[in-house]
């Protein structure tokens, strides 16, 4: 690989990106009494997004605006209808592996096998990645979150939010260039939020690229260098977070995040 392709790589592409989930099938009875068919539902609308090495990126937008679709694309959970997306400069699907490879997700769902231990757990999605004697990171990473005590419980005796912990160690383990976080602190208590904050900071200044959504948007104002808002389905603001705060003035990034939300002129992607 020439050293001019490898600069001009980034951490994630995606390139006119929609998504148009499938329609529901109907009953027979709707088909018979002639309901017309549901044409599916379009979550994400020609997306196009740059992320760079190293950045602590923040994706922002009210429920429903594609954010955890658009963050499944680039894990290969969904495919899109159409355009491009890479990690570190992997397609998504014809380099399935390698972009996967590149990437730890903190999914927004909380699933998790009840039979394993915390540790268990983790060696086994070290397993996935082909990592045996991965202790030392996983002791490294346990006691990073607080959950260190923890590591011989079993995952049905955890809380809530010691789960959710499990979630972002599971993500970690095989130490990916570029970490997604979807709403990483949902439920999670002010100790932790501060302890993973430290943390994903740290991994962000050793260079691991964050892509970060959360509705607290103070998070987002403290952490994020750079901002997408996302808005049914489009980017509606891309910039830095300085340069989005004095375009649209206002207090805060959430006083921010409103206004633009309830302005439907404004266009703000400029970086
Ligand atoms: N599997 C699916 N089938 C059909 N529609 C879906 C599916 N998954 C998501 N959607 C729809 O796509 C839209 C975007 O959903 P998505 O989960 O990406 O939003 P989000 O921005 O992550 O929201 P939140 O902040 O609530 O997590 C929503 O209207 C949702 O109902
Ligand atoms: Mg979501």
């Amino acid at each position: 690989m020439s050293q001019a392709f490898f600069i001009a790589m980034s951490a994630l592409t995606l390139e006119h990106i929609s998504k148009i989930y499938a329609p529901r099938a109907r009953g027979m009875l709707q088909a018979l009494s002639g309901t017309p068919k549901n044409q599916g539902f379009q979550a994400l609308n020609d997306v196009s997004l740059t992320v760079e090495y190293g950045e602590f990126f923040g994706l922002l937008g009210p429920n429903g605006a594609g954010k955890t679709t658009l963050i499944s694309i680039l894990a290969g959970l969904a495919s899109a209808t159409s355009g491009t997306a890479s990690v570190c400069g992997h397609d998504v699907v014809s380099q399935f592996k390698q972009s996967r490879r590149s990437l730890g997700v903190v999914p927004q769902e909380i699933v998790y096998d009840p039979f394993f231990t915390v540790r268990e757990t983790l060696r086994l999605q070290s397993g996935y990645f082909g990592l045996r004697n991965n202790d030392d990171w996983i002791d490294e990473i346990l006691a990073n979150l607080g959950l260190s005590d923890k590591a011989e419980t079993n995952m049905r005796a955890l809380s809530g939010g010691m789960k959710r912990r499990v979630l972002v160690a599971q993500a970690l383990v095989h130490r990916p260039p570029v970490i997604i976080l979807d709403e990483p602190t949902a439920g999670v208590d002010v100790d932790l939020r501060r302890t993973l904050w430290e943390f994903i900071s740290r991994l962000n200044k050793e260079g691991h690229t964050i892509l970060l959504t959360t509705h607290y948007l103070e998070e987002a104002e403290a952490l994020c260098g750079r901002i997408a808002m996302l808005k049914h389905g489009h980017i509606v603001a891309l910039d830095t977070t300085q340069a989005l705060l004095a375009r649209v003035g206002g207090t805060d990034l959430e006083d921010a995040f409103v206004r633009i939300m309830h302005d439907d002129d404004f266009t703000g992607v400029t970086a």
